[in-house]
């Protein structure tokens, strides 16, 4: 992995998006970790604490699903964009956590107009998942559909970050809310109403944290790109979880693409410079929804193993299956990917045989682009391309050279599909087990 991504010709970039290629966990901690080293700014642009991902503080593993992992490297602000949804109790949870062993989190900025997930929010996204029975999404049940919903109707208006700074106009803001959501509580699923000051009292003891990090990131973010600092862009979820490029309605309430960056940030298309794509070197997926290279084989659970593939925020086992070639050849595409970036290759150490989906058989018509109408998916036949695997551990390679010929193939194929380079390799969970291209 080198260290600077390629973009758009020039050897230093200054802004780059990182972006999960896949239906999210492709690893996109580590890959951020690395370009955050030295950078001026991480910035989150959307999704909530549905997103999971563990850092190693002092030897000790914590998990965060807010805050980005930059938070460990002082001089690198993090920022919370207004594309973000926060929910206040988790927030603070993070902070204290991060603050009981040693980060101070003063370099963290979460924006005035990220709205909030509020406790109404996690009760009504578990009463919607329970009522869906059997057709059931999947959600983290974090309170992310609803709290986008909210925010998409615009009246009654949905709570913003700013909107804790003043407990007057938070709770009239909550009242207008409940009068509204409690009807949805009590009549559609038969729940007990809301009372509108104990949803106040269930968040006040967050509020006092919280406050101080809330501000006008917009005009930081700009600053930092102005001065010249690298700027990174942190994706949550994966490509295939967008709510108009996903698998719908299988999919989160915000936009993981790339272009999501810009709509969740303020900063405008031509001040991207790069976008890396990472891909892990096969699929998972947790939840519901269409999967044409799923394993359920002693395969699958082999790869679930070797790869820890359970959920951090969850802890659900994740769905594993072969690298789906049409999946990452269409995630290029939709995030103008410059780069990828593929992880835990080495999960596939040993395995006689490797496999990669390079088109799909639909309907007696070979495709090799993810068709806009995904429902086809659920009768898409993989049409695999069979390679030889590798026999040795990767985890102690760190050059091209010293990857078996095996392996080597298989990442140039992936690079072919994807029709862009390979940045770096990660074989690995540490920051130092990566191959540098
Ligand atoms: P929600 O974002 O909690 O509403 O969940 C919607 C779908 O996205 C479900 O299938 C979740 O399992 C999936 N999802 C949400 N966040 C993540 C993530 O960070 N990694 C992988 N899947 C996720």
């Amino acid at each position: 992995m080198g260290d600077n991504p390629p973009g758009k010709g020039s050897s230093k970039m200054p802004a780059t998006v990182v972006v999960g290629a896949q239906w999210g966990d492709e690893g996109k901690g580590k890959i951020t970790d690395i370009l955050a080293e030295g950078a001026a700014a991480v910035v989150r642009y959307q999704g909530g604490s549905n997103a999971g991902h563990t850092v190693v503080v002092n030897g000790d593993e914590f998990k965060l699903h807010l805050i980005p992992s930059g938070i460990l490297h002082e001089q690198t602000l993090c920022i919370m964009a207004a594309g973000t949804i926060i929910d206040p109790i988790c927030l603070r949870d993070e902070i204290q956590g991060l603050r009981e062993r040693g980060v101070t989190c003063s370099n963290l900025r979460v924006s005035v107009n990220a709205h909030v997930i509020m406790p109404y929010h996690l009760l009504l996204d578990g009463l919607q998942e329970d009522a869906r029975g059997r057709g059931s999404i999947g959600t983290t049940r974090r309170g992310i559909g609803p709290t986008y919903t909210d925010k998409t109707a615009r009246k009654p208006r949905s709570i913003r970050m700013a909107d804790l700074l003043d407990e007057a106009r938070l709770r009239t803001l909550i009242g207008e809310q409940l009068a509204h959501k409690n009807l949805i509580i009590e009549q559609a699923y038969g729940h007990r109403p809301l009372e509108p000051d104990a949803v106040f009292d269930e968040i006040a003891p967050a509020l006092e944290v919280v406050r101080p990090y809330i501000a006008d990131v917009r005009g930081t973010i700009r600053e930092a790109m102005d001065g010249g600092g690298e700027v990174i862009f942190e994706g949550a979820q994966g490509t295939f979880l967008d709510l108009d490029y996903g698998t719908y309605p299988y999919v989160t309430s915000s936009h993981p693409v790339a272009g999501g960056a810009c709509l969740g940030t303020g900063v405008g298309p031509t001040e991207i410079d790069a976008v890396v794509a990472v891909v892990k070197a096969y699929t998972t997926r947790v939840g519901s929804g269409a999967f044409p290279t799923e394993l359920t084989d002693e395969v699958g659970d082999g790869l679930r193993e070797r790869g820890s593939e359970y959920g951090t925020t969850t802890g659900r086992p994740r769905r594993c299956g072969w690298l789906d070639g049409v999946a990452l050849r269409t995630a290029a595409d939709l995030n103008g990917a410059t780069a990828i970036a593929i992880t835990k290759l080495d999960v596939l150490d040993g395995l006689d045989t490797v496999r990669i989906a390079v088109a799909y058989e639909i309907d007696g018509e070979r495709v090799e682009r993810m068709p806009e109408n995904l429902d086809a998916l659920s009768g898409a036949r993989p049409v695999f391309d069979d390679m030889p695997g590798w026999q040795q551990s990767l985890s102690d390679t760190r050059t091209p050279e010293e990857l078996p010929e095996e392996a080597r193939a298989y990442v140039a194929r992936m690079a072919e599909i994807a029709n862009c380079p390979i940045w770096g390799v990660s074989v690995g969970p540490s920051r130092d087990q990566r191959v540098r291209y």
